[in-house]
């Protein structure tokens, strides 16, 4: 049994030896903004970095206003809940979150849970019984994987982001599921930053009386109207046949996530989803840093100060010749390939003052490694700028602009 854990052990002392900084981060000693102190664990100091690897996107983290709204929140109710939501663990805070997400998203209700893993594992697991089908895109997180494996139901996957896959599925497992499918997709998909067609999937999986679950954990804040998601980037009134998931812990800044929905679903789901039922609630100041930050988005043009700013960097990336996949958001990709070509890399980009996400199989398909960049509201052009000359002195070595999907 612990085999592959010294295997894994031998090597994490190789990369240690080769002070490459793939498996273990340098922490942050400073919140994470766009720029952020780190300890460098290799070098044994300190340095100023860069940081384009956060899914802080709006910066909500450090916001006056967050913050002080968070702070009272600790004074009212204290550091935690106390309980599970059942039992003593809701507060007029978590139901004034619940509502105030459920105006946001434009559904009925909504429930807290934890995180946004937890929250698909329990919108999965509370609606999916073995005699029912998931479909799921190829390039769906983890937890919505992991939620349809653990329901004991059929999974089937279809190709990226391709209606036209999912409906041939759909046609061909109908008879013998017949209002039993659950379809699901991200919203902005994590590692790509395209955004999926859900005018074309919604059309399908009402053809076949499925339903659809949306996880948008990466397009709350981020996309659509004052940052309410896929279906406001598409201007989708009707909800039926449809449910989201999302996280807190994203452009919200805080931890967390909800699933909205009909009434009757997320009456259900407060019993039989079990992350819900087995599991103490999110502290009420996590609420208030949550309530805090939607009022912001919708207060501010902090959104639209994002989206300026991401489009301005894919478009210098793209004019350099990088591969950024179909990214129109702020997740923007740039494919290096090789694995170890990016393992190396991610040490020389922290030598050059940035902070990255550096993505590796079993993530992404193994010919498709590459950095993640996340762009934040408060970059500057010349933090972009920077950048970006950083990686054409890189590329000369690394051939980065060459890298094919
Ligand atoms: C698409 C997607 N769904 C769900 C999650 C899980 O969210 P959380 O970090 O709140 O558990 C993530 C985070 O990595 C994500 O990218």
């Amino acid at each position: 049994m612990l085999g592959k854990v010294y295997d894994f052990q031998k090597n994490l002392e190789q990369h240690e030896d080769l002070k490459l900084n793939v498996f273990k981060k340098c922490p942050l000693l400073t919140p994470c903004d766009n720029k952020v102190r780190i300890y460098d664990r290799h070098k044994k100091n300190e340095s100023d970095v860069y940081m384009f690897g956060s899914n802080n996107y709006l910066n909500l983290i450090t916001n006056d206003s967050v913050i002080n709204k968070t702070i009272e929140s600790i004074h009212k109710y204290g550091v935690g809940s106390g309980g599970v939501p059942t039992l003593s663990g809701t507060t007029e805070i978590h139901e004034k979150l619940e509502s105030l997400i459920s105006d946001f998203t434009g559904f009925e209700d909504t429930i807290l849970f934890s995180s946004g893993f937890t929250a698909n594992l329990g919108v999965i697991l509370g609606l999916i019984r073995p005699n029912n089908l998931v479909i799921q895109d190829k390039f769906n997180h983890a937890s919505l994987i992991d939620g349809a494996m653990m329901s004991g139901a059929k999974m089937l996957r279809y190709k990226h982001n391709d209606p036209a896959f999912l409906e041939k599925i759909l046609k061909e497992n109908y008879d013998e599921f017949k209002d039993g499918i659950l379809v699901i997709t991200d919203g902005v998909f994590s590692m790509d930053g395209d955004i999926a067609n859900i005018p074309e999937i919604i059309k399908i999986v009402r053809k076949y009386n499925a339903i659809l679950l949306i996880d948008e954990s990466h397009a709350t804040g981020v996309i659509g109207e004052k940052g309410r998601g896929t279906l406001s980037y598409f201007n989708i009134e009707d909800k039926s046949n449809i449910l989201l998931s999302s996280s807190l812990s994203k452009a919200l800044g805080t931890v967390g996530g909800y699933v909205s929905g009909s009434k009757e679903i997320i009456d259900y789901l407060r019993i039989f989803a079990r992350g819900n039922l087995y599991s103490s609630s999110i502290p009420p100041s996590v609420c208030a840093t949550a309530i805090a930050g939607f009022e912001y988005m919708m207060e501010s043009d902090i959104v639209e100060k994002l989206n300026n700013n991401a489009s301005y960097l894919r478009q210098v990336l793209a004019e350099e010749g990088y591969n950024i996949l179909n990214s129109i958001t702020p997740v923007i990709p740039v494919i290096i390939g090789d694995e170890y070509k990016l393992t190396t890399l991610s040490r020389e980009l922290l030598d050059h003052g940035i902070y990255i996400s550096c993505i590796f199989p079993p993530v992404v398909s193994p010919n498709l490694s590459r950095i993640r960049i996340n762009v934040m509201a408060n970059h500057t052009k010349e933090d972009m700028d920077y950048l970006v000359d950083v990686l054409n002195k890189l590329n000369s070595r690394y051939s980065i602009k060459s890298s094919k999907e």
